[in-house]
């Protein structure tokens, strides 16, 4: 993982100031599909998880970590080059707005295809 992640500066405020698209949250869940667990990679402070599914956050920078409501998904703190989960662990991979932020767009979403 880079040392410094971006997010540790430009993230501060991102809970009050970057809610949730309904249109864009509707095309997500569309998507899923039937899905039951979900990946949700560079998940920041939990936008588009869905509350009825079984969701584990991937989230580098500790300043996003923070933000994450006290209810929301379990996270782990990893890059999306290197998941730290099993092949096929879960139904589907999901990342928001957070892709170019990757050092290695193709190691990346191989790592989606990997575990999902
Ligand atoms: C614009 S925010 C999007 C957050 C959330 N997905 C949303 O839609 O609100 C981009 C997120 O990608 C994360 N990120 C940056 N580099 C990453 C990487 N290599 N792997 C996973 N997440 C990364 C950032 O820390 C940040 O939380």
């Amino acid at each position: 993982m880079r040392m410094k992640q971006v997010y540790e500066d430009i993230g501060v405020g991102y809970l009050g100031s970057r809610s949730p698209d309904q249109r864009i949250a509707r095309s997500i869940m569309l998507g899923l599909g039937d899905a039951r667990t979900v990946v949700n990679v560079g998940a920041g402070t939990g936008n588009y998880e869905l509350v009825d599914l079984r969701v584990v956050a991937v989230e580098p920078a500790l300043e996003m970590l923070a933000q994450r409501p006290p209810n929301s998904h379990s996270v782990v703190r990893a890059v999306a080059e290197a998941l730290p989960f099993r092949d096929d662990e879960f139904d589907a991979a999901l990342a928001v707005l957070t892709v170019h932020h990757w050092s290695n767009l193709a190691v990346g979403l191989s790592e989606m295809r990997r575990v999902a």
